[in-house]
């Protein structure tokens, strides 16, 4: 049996908040895309609940398409390559364009993946993330619509992994020191 409980710290953000958050943001891309058409990308495979929860709070049609992205190397984004193992079905020229994502960690993914985007002749490409880590960025990411930003911790649950675990959580948490050290 597995105690996913023990290893956990603390809850950072619970699934009501998520959603409420969600719902604010939602408020937001409705007023900033009124009247205009709206894709938005979901990095897989992160994004998924994001995307999943964010889509039905919009109160609007919006088209949903995917992209799949991996970093050169074993896990660590050092090489700072990144490359495309499921493009867009969609063709974006001269449609405004939100990447959804639950996470910028080094923004190696969303500033590679906006200028990927940006090269396609869209109307606009803008980054929405639920959360962000400011302390870990190491290049510059324009992002219009932020969650929240936490501190540099490792966090799980609602689309956050560790090898492939804990992504399935309602809540957000801190993974304990135990689990990955
Ligand atoms: C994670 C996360 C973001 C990205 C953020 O995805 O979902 O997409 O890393 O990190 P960065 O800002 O340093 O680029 P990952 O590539 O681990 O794959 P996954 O979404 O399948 O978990
Ligand atoms: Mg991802």
């Amino acid at each position: 049996v597995d105690h996913v409980e023990s290893d956990l710290v603390s809850v950072l953000f619970t699934e009501a908040q998520i959603q409420a958050r969600l719902a604010e943001l939602a408020r937001e891309i409705e007023q900033d895309y009124e009247g205009k058409d709206l894709v938005i990308v979901g990095i897989l495979r992160g994004a998924v609940m994001v995307m999943a929860d964010l889509a039905r709070a919009l109160d609007r049609h919006v088209e949903m398409d995917w992209m799949a992205v991996s970093s050169y190397g074993s896990g660590t984004k050092s090489s700072g390559v990144v490359r495309i193992l499921k493009d867009l079905d969609a063709d974006i020229s001269g449609r405004h364009v939100v990447i959804v994502d639950e996470i910028i960690d080094t923004g190696l993914t969303l500033s590679w993946l906006t200028s990927n985007l940006g090269s396609r002749n869209p109307a606009s490409v803008e980054i929405c993330t639920l959360l962000r880590k400011p302390e870990a960025l190491t290049m510059p990411v324009e992002v219009k619509y932020v969650g929240w930003d936490i501190p540099n911790h490792f966090v799980v649950g609602y689309g956050l992994d560790f090898r492939e675990r804990y992504r399935n959580l309602r809540d957000i948490a801190t993974l304990a020191p135990h689990v990955y050290s």
